[in-house]
């Protein structure tokens, strides 16, 4: 039996798609109750219903064999697992964003900058990490974009997709942290344990992956 840990929401919808067209009986995924354990004995498969950023820590504390889960959410939890495969759909970018006069350089010229974000670890991990800088972090929890406007913050970093959220508050991409997608992570010791059956997965998943 293998355990696979879903992100909730559109993610989940995406990856219950790709099993299936993996050749895996993911019936019981597709219950449309609230239950959070849906579990299908013929099929080999439990599938557990978790929030996003409690997938790495499910799969990580092998609670799940398998995980499917966004980069952003790897980023920030910094689990010990392994990444086997990119799915290349839930595609976005991470970015410092802010008002577009902080654009060419200009936000690097404010010291002690504050900066609102979902992301706490990877936003320390980009500015004083790989920039080496000093700044102030604000962790909020949506709608970050508020915050550079109601002078909250001097930028932010967040997920951009279509870009559309931050035009519409009149914000622009100032730099790319990280490109993101849907992954497959899986646990350092069921990778071992039940190889036979976590290998072949991977394999069927990165063929379907191949013909997106
Ligand atoms: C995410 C992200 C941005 C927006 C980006 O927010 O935090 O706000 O989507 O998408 P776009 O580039 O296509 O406009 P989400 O909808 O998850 O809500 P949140 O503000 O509660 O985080």
């Amino acid at each position: 039996m293998l355990t696979i840990a879903l992100s909730k929401g559109r993610l989940a919808e995406k990856a219950i798609m790709l099993l299936e067209n993996a050749g895996y009986d993911c019936t019981a995924a597709k219950d449309e109750s609230r239950k959070l354990i849906l579990e299908d004995e013929k099929a080999g498969l439990r599938f557990i219903m978790a929030k996003p950023a409690d997938v790495p820590t499910y799969v990580e504390y092998g609670a799940a064999d398998i995980g499917f889960v966004g980069k952003d959410t790897l980023l920030e939890e910094g689990r010990d697992l392994y990444e086997v495969a990119d799915l290349g759909f839930g595609k976005c970018r991470m970015c410092v964003a802010g008002p577009v006069d902080l654009k060419d350089g200009k936000l690097d010229l404010i010291p002690n900058k504050r900066i609102a974000t979902k992301y706490p670890n990877i936003t320390r991990a980009y500015f004083e990490g790989v920039k080496k800088e000093s700044v102030e972090i604000i962790k909020l929890n949506g709608s970050i974009e508020l915050a550079p406007l109601i002078g909250l913050a001097d930028c932010i970093v967040d997920i951009v997709e279509s870009g559309r959220t931050l035009k519409e508050n009149g914000l622009d991409v100032i730099e790319t942290v990280a490109d993101i997608s849907a992954r497959v992570v899986v646990n350092r010791v069921s990778m071992k344990m039940k190889s036979s059956e976590i290998k072949p997965m991977v394999e069927k998943i990165k063929e379907q992956v191949a013909l997106l």
